[in-house]
């Protein structure tokens, strides 16, 4: 048999720029895993093609090894999940040996998701991080699943200052991204303060506390009683939270400066990230549509361009109204 003749091969058509730039960090596209859904990205591979991922959040990370809450860990509810993990982890040293070599090699930015029981604890934490291949840094005080930290240090603007200000200083090498606590009161001076603080940029939100019953037990769920609610039956309060935190910060006159804001909650469809993006946030993390859908990341980043593409917008910043 003859050899097949060459035909010349069109140039591919160069789809619209999907990048953004967070803290000086460059993303190929807006769309990140959230931590605690994605493992340390090798948990997924063969599932997704994880390289096209613009960024991955590690799972909570604290200086020593955790191992999670006991009893059940996980319970669907109508449109969402929740989810009392308790922060299980190796511990920052055993990351940084073990973890984070292969999570580097993947390609999408490497952001450690810091936790800590005590500001102390996350100090030591960060400077740690401060000395490795990371990109960035999301400071976690939003986690409503552990007795000690977490949370509590999201809900208060002292509290949150008092834990952003000296990881700001114990890791002056890497850009710091603070998580936001739904729960908190007045998210906006909560916000504020960790933007005097030292904050670079803010991720929000974080899960939402709630509860389920065992009606045949007769009890709750879950040993910690409550837990945190993840998944579309947050996505329109979370988006109302981003639209009101964008126009809470940064307005002309404002005492603090404007930072990137980074939304999630309940995104499992392009078109949830779109609206994410045009409420003001620079880009997007997706946590509980993974679990239903592993390669939904990439069905958003792609569904991201074919609406740029339609609209007629080359660059997601001419998409975007709010920046
Ligand atoms: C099982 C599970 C574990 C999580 N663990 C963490 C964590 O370790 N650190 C953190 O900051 N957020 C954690 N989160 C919160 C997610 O990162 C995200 O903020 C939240 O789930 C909302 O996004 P989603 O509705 O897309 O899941 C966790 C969420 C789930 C469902």
């Amino acid at each position: 048999m003859g050899k097949a003749p060459q035909t010349a091969q069109a140039p591919a058509p160069k789809g619209p720029d999907l990048t953004v730039t967070i803290a000086g960090v460059l993303f190929k596209n807006p769309v990140i895993a959230a931590s605690g859904t994605f493992g340390y990205g090798r948990e997924y591979a063969g599932l997704l093609d994880i390289s096209r991922l613009g960024g991955i959040c590690t799972k909570g990370l604290t200086l020593h090894p955790r191992p999670g809450n006991g009893g059940p860990r996980l319970h669907e509810t109508p449109g969402g999940l929740l989810n009392s993990i308790g922060l299980e982890n190796p511990g920052i040293p055993a990351f940084i040996e073990q973890e984070l070599p292969a999570l580097r090699g993947l390609g999408p930015v490497v952001i450690a998701n810091l936790s800590g029981s005590t500001v102390e604890e996350y100090v030591q934490g960060a400077a740690l991080l401060n000395g490795t291949a990371i990109d960035m840094i999301e400071l976690n005080i939003s986690c409503p699943n552990v007795k000690a930290g977490g949370m509590a240090f999201g809900l208060d603007p002292e509290a949150a200052a008092a834990v952003t200000a000296p990881v700001r200083r114990a890791a002056p090498d890497k850009p710091l991204m603070v998580k936001l606590s739904p729960n908190a009161p007045d998210l906006a001076a909560v916000a504020r303060a960790c933007v005097n603080a030292g904050a670079d940029a803010l991720s929000l939100v974080n899960t939402f506390k709630a509860l389920a019953i065992d009606i045949r037990r007769r009890r709750p769920v879950f040993d910690n009683i409550s837990a945190g609610l993840s998944g579309p039956a947050i996505k329109p309060i979370a988006l109302r939270m981003v639209w009101e935190l964008y126009e809470a910060l940064g307005q002309p006159g404002a005492p603090v400066p404007a930072v990137p804001l980074v939304g999630m909650g309940g995104i499992a469809r392009a078109e949830d990230a779109l609206e994410f993006l045009l409420a003001g946030a620079r880009a997007v993390q997706v946590g509980s549509a993974t679990f239903a859908r592993p390669p939904a990341m990439i069905e958003i980043i792609d569904g991201i361009a074919a609406h740029m593409t339609a609209m007629g917008f080359k660059r997601l910043e001419e998409l975007c109204l709010r920046r």
